[in-house]
């Protein structure tokens, strides 16, 4: 299992484990998924609009169920990871009462532009997923949406999660999975017919190609078997699998182009747990 002999995954606090955290403040603090689907003015009102829209109705226009936006109305929200913040902002919109928190100062700022610009209202904070500063039992749900396979320890990040939610609250977990498709592109296409895997481990193979800019510093594929073991302290666990929707707005040839593209093929664990 890749949490327990995989060197880019450290359980224990170390110098290496700062020098990888470091990489991944480094490497997200200006990188946020779908900063490129607008070709508006950067931070202007119109470019998050633009954005938006792609997100929820071109891209991954599965989230709005899986997050379950207009359902938590009232209660309070923490959202771990929040990038630009547009998935906060839709809690928000529907009435939750919205905290916040990510690795990168840059997300946090940008966040904070999106809440601005909107005129809602959530604390957002640089915060450690692994070192998280809430009181036991604080919150009704805690959304994380493709960000604990990125942090080395992602086993302390959920129990963290478990720790802060009231008794009886829920957990929204996306994590990255071991798919066929991760075979098929990763190992096969780069690995072995482009001869990388003679260059570099398994692990480096998927940090170069997992994310759309390419070369994270670590980012983690899981099975089911091991997302389950991550939910042990939880008292209800379901798990789903959903896959990045290829945009067909363009016909048959965007398609062909997509499906060559690594990035519509990865799938994803989503996980509902009750504390
Ligand atoms: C792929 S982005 C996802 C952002 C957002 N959830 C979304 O769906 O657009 C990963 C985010 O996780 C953040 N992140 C990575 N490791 C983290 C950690 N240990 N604690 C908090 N945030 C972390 C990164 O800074 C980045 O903003």
């Amino acid at each position: 299992m890749i949490e327990q002999n995989n060197p880019f995954s450290i359980q224990q606090d170390s110098p290496l484990k700062d020098a990888l955290k470091n990489d991944i403040r480094r490497y997200w603090n200006d990188k946020q998924p779908g900063q490129w689907y607008s070709k508006q003015k950067t931070g202007e009102k119109e470019y998050y609009d633009d954005i938006d829209y792609k997100r929820y109705n071109i891209f991954s226009p599965y989230i709005p169920k899986i997050a379950e936006f207009s359902e938590h109305k009232g209660e309070k929200v923490l959202e771990v990871g929040i990038g630009m913040g547009l998935d906060l902002k839709q809690y928000s919109k529907n009435g939750a009462i919205c905290y916040g928190i990510d690795l990168t100062e840059g997300a946090v700022n940008k966040a904070k532009r999106v809440f601005e610009i909107y005129g809602l209202k959530a604390e957002l904070q640089v915060m450690d997923a692994e070192n998280l500063k809430f009181d036991d039992n604080t919150f009704d749900l805690v959304y994380s949406m493709g960000v604990l396979h990125h942090t080395p320890n992602t086993q302390k990040a959920i129990n963290g999660i478990c720790r802060i939610l009231k008794p009886g609250g829920k957990a929204i977990v996306m994590l990255y999975s071991k798919s066929w498709q991760h075979y098929v592109i990763r190992v096969f296409y780069a690995g072995i017919i482009g001869r990388e895997l003679f260059r570099m481990s398994m692990q480096e193979l998927i940090n170069k190609y997992s994310e759309a800019y390419g070369f994270s510093p670590l980012t983690k594929l899981y099975s089911r078997k091991e997302v389950k073991s991550f939910f042990t302290k939880f008292s209800q666990v379901d798990v789903s699998h959903w896959h990045y929707k290829v945009p067909d707005k363009n016909g048959i040839m965007q398609k062909i182009k997509s499906l060559k593209n690594r990035k519509y093929l990865q799938g994803n664990w989503v996980i509902k747990a009750i504390k």
